[in-house]
């Protein structure tokens, strides 16, 4: 991680794949007046993803990946990075996982938000499996990410009720609401650990 100098801010790129609420609100949070981020760039592997339009809307410049070969898609993934001098890449909903070759890259400078209290209910289906399994609570985890699957270790984490309504939809919308609010808390809590 560059250190950073009370003025330079971390050149950010957010990988989406999907709605983009979380990118939405890393680009609030950027937006802040002495924010340490800067989001210069935002990686998609889906042409159909919304959060395109959230990107355009705000003139961050845009990837797409085709990931039809994942080795080619990882090649120009790093061409990408390299060329807009990422500092630190911010998962937001990527449903593709990135191989060894570019986690140990950008080693330590990988962020992902994921949508249960980890290390519990790694990986898809997070809301049905805490209802199927009568949990009193979920929540989101923002942690870094290693060569295992949602398993590097924990920068911020908050506990949601699952409430006796809930279902899969109720349940990932106040999730959601939760993960916009702690991600960009937990970039700042990341950055002040490795000033
Ligand atoms: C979020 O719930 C995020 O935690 C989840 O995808 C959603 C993306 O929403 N990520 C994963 O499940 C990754 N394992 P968004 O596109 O509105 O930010």
């Amino acid at each position: 991680m560059e250190k950073l100098n009370g003025k330079k801010k971390l050149r950010v790129s957010v990988f989406i794949s999907g709605r983009g609420t979380n990118l939405k609100s890393l680009i609030n949070f950027s937006n802040m007046k002495n924010c340490p981020i800067k989001i210069v760039l935002v990686i998609t592997n889906n042409k159909n993803a919304k959060g395109i339009y959230i990107a355009k809307k705000n003139k961050i410049k845009l990837s797409f990946i085709n990931y039809k070969n994942k080795i080619k898609a990882e090649k120009k993934i790093l061409v990408d990075l390299k060329k807009y001098n990422i500092d630190l890449i911010c998962l937001a909903g990527f449903m593709k996982i990135l191989s060894k070759k570019i986690v140990n890259f950008y080693n330590g400078k990988i962020l992902n938000i994921h949508p249960s209290l980890l290390p519990k209910y790694k990986g898809l289906n997070t809301h049905k499996r805490v209802l199927k399994n009568k949990e009193k609570f979920t929540g989101c985890t923002v942690h870094l990410v290693n060569s295992k699957l949602d398993s590097g270790k924990i920068i911020l984490q908050k506990k949601v009720r699952i409430l006796r309504n809930d279902d899969k939809n109720s349940l990932s919308k106040r999730v959601l609401k939760i993960e916009n609010l702690i991600y960009p808390k937990a970039i700042k809590k990341f950055i002040t650990a490795n000033l």
